[in-house]
């Protein structure tokens, strides 16, 4: 029987395999990062701090500091009224934060997700110092104004990464959407700025529409292992041209099968939410369990040994015809 060897290394951090949980419900809090860590996972992606969330929870605060401030003319002369004690929306992610990084045993990775410059850049410092091994930036953007062009929002994002990275000593990644107008040209100015990492790709969550009501619907699906196909395009298209950049996939893993595709196209970690929130923690011992299974099967002994084998750079070729072939291969195709 073959020795399996499957450690990693994502952001500079050493990983004893690649099976990373995403940001999501499951690691908003300390128990729930707990117990993945628990389960085996490798590290963990702790759910999003927004910039604006935290921001309407102080000024809520403030609102009622004033108006209590209004009525109780001794609060203003040093009294703070009781909703000062309570711990501000941030005070309460960052405790969650250090209690978590402490206790958890693996690496915890922040997410954020910024508006303000000052934003993303002061936020980062207090994950930084909250015990974040490294912090994933969270950019969600829909680019709403017709009149911006993509270039401009590349720089924006690009700009983002380079105030947060001189802010900060530990790793910075940027959770990328796919859909920027030349996502590997995207991808390389951000290398290019500084970034340390790399997770292809978020999900978005678009509201549907209610027919009854005539208003737009919030709801959202989990993905399905058919998810994994554009994030294996990418990687397989990114792995070899980003240096030392690591690369993490996101996006439809739900078997050992899944992890072992996206290793293949050249991912230093898979990541997973749907999977994890659907069968429960536990779910990632059945995800590290598939990939020695497969790599048991097939003989092969490390990572590096399977990492990227599939991606276009190791297959040459142009990658851009052999793509465009599939599809007029598949559109063309008799047998559908
Ligand atoms: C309920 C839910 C909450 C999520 N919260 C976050 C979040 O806070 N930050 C983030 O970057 N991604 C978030 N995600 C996206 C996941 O981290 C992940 O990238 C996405 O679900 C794709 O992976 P999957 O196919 O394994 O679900 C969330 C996903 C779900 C389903």
């Amino acid at each position: 029987m073959t020795a399996i060897d499957l450690r990693t290394r994502y952001l500079g951090l050493d990983l004893p395999h690649p099976v990373v949980a995403s940001a999501s419900p499951l690691t908003r809090s300390v128990e729930g990062i707990c117990q993945l860590a628990d389960a085996g996972a490798a590290a963990v992606v702790m759910a999003s701090i927004y910039e604006e969330q935290i921001v309407a929870a102080e000024l809520a605060e403030l609102a009622l500091l004033e108006a209590d401030g209004g009525t109780h003319p001794e609060a203003s002369g040093g009294f703070f009224p009781a909703t000062v004690t309570e711990r501000s929306v941030l005070d309460q992610r960052l405790e969650t934060l250090r209690r978590a990084a402490e206790r958890a045993g693996i690496p915890v990775i922040a997410s954020l997700n910024g508006v303000s410059r000052a934003g993303w850049t002061d936020f980062a410092g207090q994950l930084e110092q909250a015990g974040a091994a490294a912090i994933e930036l969270n950019v969600f953007r829909i680019p709403a104004d017709l009149s911006e062009d993509g270039p401009h929002i590349d720089r924006e994002c690009v700009e983002v990464l380079r105030a947060v990275k001189a802010s900060v000593r530990i790793p910075v990644s940027v959770k990328l959407s796919p859909f920027h107008s030349s996502t590997g040209h995207f991808a390389l100015q951000l290398v290019q700025a500084g970034a340390d990492g790399l997770a292809l790709f978020n999900r978005f969550y678009e509201p549907d529409i209610d027919l009854a009501t005539l208003r737009p619907q919030p709801d959202f699906d989990l993905s399905t292992p058919a998810d994994v196909r554009l994030g294996l395009t990418w990687m397989s298209l990114l792995h070899g041209h980003l240096g030392h950049t690591s690369l993490a996939a996101t996006s439809g893993v739900w078997s050992g099968d899944d992890v072992v595709k996206y290793l293949l196209t050249g991912a230093d970690v898979v990541m997973s939410t749907s999977a994890l929130l659907r069968h429960g923690p536990q779910h990632v011992g059945v995800l590290v369990h598939g990939l020695r299974d497969w790599m048991e099967r097939h003989g092969i002994a490390t990572l590096d040994a399977l990492r990227g084998r599939l991606s276009a750079a190791q297959r040459g070729g142009d990658p851009g015809a052999f793509l465009r072939e599939q599809y007029r291969a598949i559109t063309t195709s008799r047998r559908l």
